[in-house]
């Protein structure tokens, strides 16, 4: 049936079901809270006004918030500049002072006087100064039809140049602007950028990543996720770089803490850098990632897994070179794999094409303006996904299976040198490529990366459509003949298109290949690479284009940028395009719902309430955990859930201090708020604008709110603020830092009356 019959089919069906602004759903702009959420918050139990969350002429929440190093939140917690955020936002910092002999990771750091404070160069925390509409100065003079996505997008990168230039000249900020509504508007944001942020404290790894990856993107949780550190400043509390000089930096407003407490239905909101969603795809782009890219990526990280898993736990030394490696792999392909689950039960694919049907009938139905317009554009879109399908495709298994080879993304970026005519530029160029050899080596396992290579070549070649794949790999099947093994197509495959047939793949006896690659290659030690790089400066090229992995590098590469990277661009731009114009076509037809744009790591509100969920038939989950569950998931067997011998003691003496709550302490809480990466570190605030705690992650059966949020199953995960205090007070002892905070809602905080109790204790039910 041509779409736009189908199309018009689905309207008929689904014309009552009107779309309203749902639930908690949303990542708001802080300058256009007035406006928009205002009422809709206070309604739900905030007891402040949108100034006070942001504002520009006055001290308001804003300024208690950062982004923390280019991936994570951060908020302020005293006038003396110290800032908390999750363990795993720390976690490089704390691993860069670590050693055998100080271990931090494992034992945990706490700097008892500021002295102790220690520095981490190139780790930045990020102010928004202000943020401003710029729709109008960016898109001045840029044509709205008839002009390319490539020069539309140059017209605006360069009056977006101008427009933050403009904005911070003659002052010590920094501007960008940033397209939101796919393009639709323009915002800019003014930063202020400390550049002396220096760790203070940071639980165990027992603590602080309790649960581990088992853990990671579940409910119940009861992992201690946070460090501490704290920004300084030059004598004019403005940023500088380190200096022993420089002094803890004054905020315009640090966040109160709140021992009061929290029960269901209360008021959170969540202040953070959420970097990327993407809720206005298209049914097709659902599909694409239901069907064929998240399945991908996860069968490919599946197995490079696996594969490290069983290195690992056979050798010491492997175990530690890929321990961070593997956590990185682990967290998406878990994450992918929820987003997966979540969008099947939401049956994502169906309900986007009941609003492209609602869209359609809309657009048709309207004047000669709007049809012109709109009435044309799902057709258009459906067009580009499907001569996007295949080269998508192939782009996963090139990024995720063939440069998941360490040896081909190392021979990946000596790729370059090679091109080098001038003998002075390239010896330049060889002496910063052996800069980077013992650092890529040092947490490199030479026989692990071969059986890697082994499977996920094999990934690669086979799931690739046989097209897309370059000619060197279609030939290795002459030299070591094989069997195929691993194509998944078609089981994944969507019922909305007709995959592509592709070509039988390449029979290649891969394990036989990788021998050969491995033992040949001079790029899988240390010493062979810096010899065949010291060749290459001496002018003998050869010596690196020779070499077998070079040349199989060489060969996806230069195949990814001629035949999958030009028409993946191509349509996409065109997607791009089509979703401009999708986003402003949905905004005029629904004008009863309230907009938000997708997340892009600027600053955003996002407000809920505190509730526990049913992830499925016959279960459900409370809002909170505690101590006690830590105890019970202690298992001196398991590296996950270890339980440091001095979190006992105070358990087994009840010694929580003023964070006990009916005799245990409250370790994390869930609520509705629209969160995504980037919000790790979020404070987490109620409704009378005092920390509740710190966001850290999403639960499993949440994690399709990227594409499709789901009051009823999205929960942020949040790191109950008393946990943190009673950690850093009673665990650590580090009482000095206690003195500096802020803390309200129980007279006996820190030794000294509390502003005002005016918070009643959240009733907890003793947990049967
Ligand atoms: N899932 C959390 C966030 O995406 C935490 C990741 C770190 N923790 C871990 N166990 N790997 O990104
Ligand atoms: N842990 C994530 C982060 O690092 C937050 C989890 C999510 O995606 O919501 O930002």
């Amino acid at each position: 049936m041509p779409i736009t019959n189908r199309l018009a089919l689905l309207a008929l069906t689904f014309l009552f079901f009107l779309p309203s602004a749902r639930a908690d759903e949303g990542m708001w702009l802080p300058l256009l809270l007035k406006q928009l959420n205002e009422a809709d918050m206070q309604k739900k139990g905030l007891k402040l006004t949108a100034e006070d969350i942001y504002s520009v002429n006055r001290g308001s929440l804003k300024d208690a918030v950062v982004q923390f190093g280019g991936g994570c939140t951060g908020e302020i917690i005293s006038d003396q500049g110290l800032l908390l955020t999750n363990h795993h936002c720390g976690y490089s910092s704390i691993q860069s002072h670590s050693s055998v002999e100080k271990d931090y990771l494992t034992n945990g750091y706490w700097a008892m006087s500021p002295s102790e404070e220690l520095p981490n160069q190139g780790l930045t925390a990020t102010f928004i100064v202000r943020m401003e509409d710029v729709t109008k100065q960016v898109l001045q003079d840029v044509p709205a039809t008839g002009i390319s996505e490539d020069a539309r997008e140059r017209l605006v990168q360069q009056h977006s140049q101008q427009v933050a230039q403009a904005a911070v000249q003659g002052t010590h900020y920094r501007a960008f602007v940033r397209p939101m509504f796919g393009g639709n508007e323009y915002y800019l944001f003014v930063t202020e950028v400390f550049e002396d942020v220096r760790l203070v404290g940071a639980p165990p790894s027992s603590i602080g990543k309790f649960g581990g990856d088992t853990d990671n993107w579940m409910w119940p949780r009861h992992t201690g996720d946070f460090s501490l550190f704290r920004i300084y400043a030059g004598p004019d509390n403005k940023p500088a770089p380190y200096s022993p000089q420089n002094k803890p930096f004054k905020p315009r407003h640090h966040l109160p803490i709140s021992l009061g407490g929290i029960k269901p239905g209360d008021f959170t909101l969540v202040f953070g850098f959420p970097g990327r969603t993407n809720e206005y795809l298209t049914s097709w782009g659902v599909d694409e990632v239901y069907y064929l890219s998240d399945p991908a990526k996860v069968q490919v990280r599946d197995t490079k897994l696996r594969i490290l898993d069983a290195d690992m736990k056979a050798s010491d030394k492997v175990r530690i070179q890929y321990a961070a490696k593997y956590a990185s792999l682990a967290n998406y392909w878990k994450k992918w794999q929820g987003e997966m689950r979540g969008l099947k039960r939401l049956d994502a694919v169906t309900r986007k094409q009941e609003q492209e049907a609602r869209f359609q009938q809309w657009a048709t139905q309207g004047d000669a303006a709007r049809r012109a317009a709109y009435a044309n554009l799902l057709p258009e879109f459906e067009k580009n996904y499907r001569a996007e399908r295949d080269v998508s495709l192939a782009r996963d298994y090139v990024t995720e299976a063939a440069l998941g080879v360490e040896l081909m993304l190392y021979a990946n970026s000596l790729l370059a040198v090679v091109d080098i005519k001038n003998a002075a530029d390239r010896t330049a160029a060889v002496q910063k490529l052996k800069t980077g050899v013992n650092g890529f080596f040092r947490n490199y396992s030479k026989s692990t990366d071969q059986k890697v290579a082994a499977a996920l070549l094999a990934l690669y070649a086979e799931n690739t459509p046989s097209t897309l794949l370059p000619d060197y790999v279609k030939d290795l099947q002459k030299q070591y003949p094989g069997k195929s093994k691993w194509h998944i197509l078609p089981p994944t495959s969507s019922p909305n298109f007709a995959e592509a047939q592709h070509n039988i793949p390449p029979s290649i006896d891969w394990t036989a290949y990788a021998d050969y690659l491995y033992s040949k290659s001079r790029l899988t030690t240390p010493e062979s690479a810096n010899a065949v790089l010291d060749e290459v400066a001496k002018g003998n090229v050869a010596a690196l284009t020779n070499d077998p992995a070079y040349q199989l590098a060489s060969a996806i590469v230069t195949n990814y940028r001629a035949n999958i990277l030009p028409p993946y661009q191509i349509a996409n731009d065109n997607i791009t395009l089509l979703s401009r114009t999708y986003i402003a076509g949905l905004r005029q037809m629904q004008t009863d719902k309230t907009f938000y744009p997708d997340a892009n790591s600027t600053l955003r509100v996002a407000y809920g309430q505190v509730a526990g969920y049913e992830p499925r038939d016959g279960v459900k989950y409370e809002y909170y955990t505690t101590l006690d569950g830590i105890m019970e998931k202690a298992d001196p067997t398991n590296p996950d859930f270890q339980v440091p011998a001095r979190l006992v003691e105070l358990y087994q003496k009840k010694d929580y201090g003023p964070y006990a709550v009916d005799g245990t302490v409250p370790v994390a809480f869930i609520a509705t708020n629209h969160t995504t990466g980037g919000n790790s570190g979020s404070p987490v605030i109620n409704g009378r604008g005092e920390l509740i705690g710190t966001n850290f992650d999403r639960n499993w059966e949440g994690t399709m709110s990227d594409i499709m949020f789901d009051p009823d199953q999205v929960r942020n995960i949040t790191l109950d603020v008393r946990y943190m205090l009673f950690v850093v007070d009673k665990y650590a002892g580090a009482t000095r830092l206690i003195q500096e905070m802020t803390l309200v809602g129980k007279p006996e905080a820190n030794g000294k009356p509390a502003k005002e109790a005016k918070v009643k204790k959240g009733k907890h039910k003793q947990k049967a």
